[in-house]
């Protein structure tokens, strides 16, 4: 099946970017990661990374046209912000898991309201580059069970 992973704002400078809370892997390695376990599984998988809301927005909006079965999301800051982020996911009606590096919750306040979790399939927090590989491993459990 066909799968997109999107990453939201800033997250195009992991591997430098606050390294203690985010880990020190770059988004490109943890893109190859995604691509190679989606091929070990039998899927293909698109990421995309924008640091601009619409640019999210309209990769949500293409999506059924792409035939994609799943969507795994860091929306990053606009986790806190976005109701058109939300809107669109509903919008496209596309399962979708919710991703944070971080543990959102033992940090700052602003950051403990997500305006996707309550819509989300699932969400991982706090488990690093590591919760993309488990929400790829329940996307694809999910999936295999819808097939049988
Ligand atoms: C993040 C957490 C957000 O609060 C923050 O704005 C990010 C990254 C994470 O992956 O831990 O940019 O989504």
């Amino acid at each position: 099946a066909h799968i997109l992973v999107l990453n939201g704002p800033n997250l195009n400078l992991l591997g430098t970017r606050e390294p203690g809370i985010y880990g020190t892997l770059t988004l490109r390695q943890i893109e190859t990661m995604i691509q190679d376990q989606a091929a070990a599984l039998g899927h293909s998988v698109e990421c995309f990374q924008s640091n601009a809301e619409f640019e999210l927005i309209e990769r949500i909006h293409q999506a059924p046209s792409l035939d994609t079965a799943f969507i795994i999301i860091n929306p990053a800051a606009f986790t806190h912000t976005s109701v058109a982020i939300r809107d669109a996911l509903l919008g496209v009606g596309i399962p979708f898991i919710e991703v944070h590096l971080s543990n959102v919750h033992a940090r700052e306040p602003f950051r403990q309201h997500s305006y996707l979790s309550d819509k989300a399939e699932g969400v991982i927090r706090g488990l690093g580059p590591a919760g993309y590989r488990f929400a790829l491993e329940a996307v694809h459990e999910r999936l295999s069970a819808a097939a049988t």
